[in-house]
């Protein structure tokens, strides 16, 4: 196959019929002025990831589900943040030598800043063990929230994360004491996703105070963000957590910021809302 040279970018993973990635990006690459194309490969097997990078010669991809760990042993090199989690969503390529970073953790922090300033001596309620978990946990305690209490369906899985993390407790799935005490609960479980059950949660009870982040972007609107509106507390969905973690994507490969502006914003939400 020929080698072209780098003009392509473009995210990998298994499905990628709803991935919006590419509108943001391409979006972005237009303004900017930057002549590259970002694309989806829905790989079978993260084994044909030789044939995307190295043939294709990419300058960049975005890695998803269920790449992000598996990814890794075909890498050079990764940053702190990706080297600690063991996850990568980002990769650039310098002249063949692949670098794998975690944007996930700048996302996050970038959604958590909505929410203003938080009450440190509440816990944390992490609600959720999978995949998108740990990268929640790393970033409350880089923000020095050190009072996590987590909680899984499964329990074992919850213990198996919390070896890694002296900040977090595991506690039962939904303990309402819990819960009430909380000063900010997260939501990272597939619960309120597109073609998942809703998070049955009540907010009846929690302090006034308390704060809403619910990871989930589609939909935007999720029984939990509902339950949040209804009892007025502040919220935030995970529109800017993907939006931020896209962002610092585009950093590591251009070295430019690009701007999350209200036109891209209100495209994303729309495509959120008919898909
Ligand atoms: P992701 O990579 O998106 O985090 P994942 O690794 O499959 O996906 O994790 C999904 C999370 O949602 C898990 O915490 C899962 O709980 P289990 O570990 O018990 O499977 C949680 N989850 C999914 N469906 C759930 C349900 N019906 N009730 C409670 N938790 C659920």
């Amino acid at each position: 196959m020929k080698t072209i040279k780098y003009n392509t970018l473009g995210v990998v993973g298994n499905p990628l019929r709803q991935s919006l990635s590419p509108t943001l990006h391409n979006y972005w690459l237009n303004q900017n002025k930057l002549n590259y194309n970002y694309c989806k490969f829905e790989l079978r097997s993260i084994n044909e990831i030789d044939v995307v990078i190295k043939k294709l010669n990419l300058k960049g991809l975005n890695v998803t589900i269920p790449y992000k760990k598996e990814i890794i042993k075909h890498l050079h090199g990764l940053d702190k943040t990706a080297e600690s989690l063991q996850a990568v969503n980002t990769i650039k390529n310098s002249n063949g030598k692949l670098k794998g970073y975690n944007t996930d953790v700048h996302g996050f922090l970038s959604g958590l800043n909505n929410l203003g300033e938080l009450n440190k001596e509440r816990p944390v309620i992490v609600l959720g063990a999978g995949g998108a978990c740990e990268a929640v946990i790393y970033s409350l305690v880089k923000r020095g929230l050190n009072h996590i209490f987590l909680m899984n369906r499964t329990i074992e899985k919850a213990k198996h994360l919390k070896k890694k993390y002296k900040q977090v407790k595991v506690k039962e799935w939904l303990e309402k004491d819990i819960i009430q005490s909380a000063g900010l609960i997260v939501n990272c479980t597939s619960l309120g996703m597109v073609g998942y059950p809703s998070l049955p949660l009540n907010l009846g009870k929690v302090g006034k105070d308390t704060k809403i982040y619910d990871i989930v972007y589609n939909p935007l609107e999720t029984k939990l963000i509902k339950e949040a509106k209804k009892y007025k507390l502040k919220y935030v969905t995970g529109l800017p957590m993907f939006l931020g973690q896209a962002q610092k994507s585009f950093e590591i490969w251009f070295g430019i910021t690009p701007k999350i502006n209200e036109y891209i914003t209100s495209k994303i939400k729309g495509k959120i809302k008919n898909q």
